[in-house]
């Protein structure tokens, strides 16, 4: 596909939840002439704490639900769902698929100056040793690690913090600086947020690991990436008239369920309110995850 009616689809973006609302607007911001929808598998979240194959079927309805919708390409905003499912959405989808893993560990390749690289993520994605096996791989040209020079820390406790707003809670710092002591201590130059929540930690984390270390936000990683694999598919939608100020491109939500507090945790990841969402029930999911190979 690379018809102008092809650049005109939007681009889909899912994740496990309300988190991935941080790498939609690291997008938006990015590509803001682009129409975005987003799929949330809110009734399901976590993915992070769920075992491969289920992270890999759920990945698979997400996706399928997306595509089910004529997006021109898929972003896996969750490092989970990225960790375990990408290979195999990439060979089961007919658009183009992203994940936030190897955009993470390209940035890190290049911001890392010769110390350790730091990686902090759910129990899943650090479990998965996907991000260790790309650091020690290398990307883009770029020499891979050394074992020694990749630590990781896994942060379960990170993601119900950031949801219950207690983004600067003495219990939040209490609970931060022991996942990063280890990784401080080993003198870490690039730390990894790879998860879809750590970003709005950014700045407790900033401030407790130093400003020798170099953060790596998944989400503006993954803008950049997306913006690169649209100009080289030629399925980038051209973009405004000169001097246009409000940005074109349309926002969606589709979620599996609308969670208490739903308004408040949304535009706590989004940077504003959420309009126009949409409720997609498990049946309606179930029949997408066929889409893709049976459909
Ligand atoms: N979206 C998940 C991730 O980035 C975090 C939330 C979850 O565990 O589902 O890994």
């Amino acid at each position: 596909m690379t018809g102008a009616a092809d650049r005109e689809r939007p681009i889909g973006v899912f994740d496990s939840g309300l988190g991935g609302l941080t790498v939609l607007r690291a997008l938006h911001r990015r590509l803001p002439c682009e129409d975005i929808v987003y799929f949330g598998d809110t009734a399901r979240v976590p993915y992070g704490t769920k075992g491969a194959r289920t992270v890999v079927d759920f990945a698979r309805q997400d996706a399928g639900l997306l595509v089910a919708r004529g997006v021109k390409m898929v972003v896996v905003a969750c490092n989970t769902a990225s960790a375990f499912a990408l290979q195999h959405l990439r060979e089961v989808l007919p658009v183009p698929v992203l994940g936030v893993i190897e955009p993470g560990v390209a940035t890190a390749l290049r911001a890392t100056r010769g110390g350790p690289v730091g990686v902090i993520g759910t129990p899943g994605t650090i479990g998965s040793g996907r991000y260790q096996e790309g650091l020690a791989l290398g990307r883009d040209g770029l020499a891979g690690l050394s074992p020694e020079r990749i630590l990781v820390g896994e942060c379960p406790l990170l993601v119900p913090l950031v949801e219950a707003g207690w983004l600067d809670h003495p219990a939040t710092g209490m609970i931060l600086d022991t996942y990063l002591e280890p990784l401080r201590a080993a003198g870490v130059d690039t730390l990894i947020l790879g998860c879809t929540h750590y970003p709005l930690l950014k700045d407790p984390i900033a401030a407790y690991m130093g400003e020798k270390t170099v953060l790596v936000d998944s989400a503006e990683a993954l803008a950049e990436a997306a913006e690169a694999l649209l100009g080289e598919r030629g399925l980038r939608r051209r973009d405004g008239a000169p001097g246009d100020r409000e940005p074109a491109g349309r926002l969606e939500f589709h979620l599996s369920d609308i969670p208490w507090k739903f308004a408040e945790i949304g535009a706590r990841f989004l940077g504003k309110p959420i309009t126009d969402v949409r409720t997609v029930s498990l049946e309606e999911m179930e029949e997408a995850g066929r889409l893709p190979t049976e459909g």
